[in-house]
């Protein structure tokens, strides 16, 4: 079991009783709206969940006062050390600074715990939130690609290619206390 804790969160690994938090940004049309699923449904939700809690690369992050798990972050192992972040959290619980906090204690969890050399992340170039929170963390932007990934189909089944932007920071450049 992994778990580490900022001052007003814990992240933790995902739990079977996460699966009413977890469906209830899961199944939001807004959390899927930049990403490459549609909203889950509750059977999808159950699904999810319980692949995730053989995961030791998937943290639910829970609010201590609480005990609810507002969201999750993720990340994946790639080639050269290099990590690939990826987060979402229930719009309930935004604009709060939590999903801040939770991403620099990840980001330190894989800096100082799992050998991360470089983490980096992607968003839609119109996915704000996203662009402010890798920002204010402290990624830098390496690169604007336009319309090189398409998720989404409009109504006549056609593929919609966006513009993203990818944002990295290296272990030399983090400073926990950012
Ligand atoms: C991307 C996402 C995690 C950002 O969430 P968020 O709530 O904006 O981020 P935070 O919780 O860190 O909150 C930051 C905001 O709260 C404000 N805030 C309030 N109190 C704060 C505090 N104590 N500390 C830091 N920020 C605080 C900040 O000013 C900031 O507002 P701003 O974005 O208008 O500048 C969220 O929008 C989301 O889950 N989206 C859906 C899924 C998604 O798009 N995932 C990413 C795909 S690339």
């Amino acid at each position: 079991m992994i778990q580490f804790e900022t001052t007003r969160l814990i992240m933790r690994n995902f739990s079977i009783d996460d699966v009413n938090d977890f469906y209830e940004y899961m199944s939001l049309e807004c959390t899927a709206q930049y990403e490459s699923f549609e909203p889950f449904t509750y059977d999808e939700c159950i699904a999810s969940v319980t692949r995730r809690c053989e995961r030791d690369n998937v943290f639910a992050v829970v609010l201590k006062e609480s005990g609810k798990m507002i969201g999750d972050i993720n990340f994946s192992i790639e080639e050269y050390d290099t990590y690939e972040l990826g987060y979402d959290f229930n719009p309930t619980y935004c604009k709060k600074g939590y999903a801040t906090e939770a991403c620099k204690a990840v980001i330190d969890y894989i800096f100082k715990e799992r050998s991360g050399r470089r983490i980096y992340a992607e968003c839609d170039d119109d996915n704000f939130p996203s662009i402010r929170l890798l920002e204010r963390i402290g990624f830098r932007r390496e690169g604007y690609f336009i319309e090189d990934v398409t998720f989404k189909k409009d109504g006549a089944g056609n593929p919609i290619y966006v513009n993203s932007y990818s944002y990295a920071m290296l272990k030399r450049e983090w400073t926990s206390d950012k």
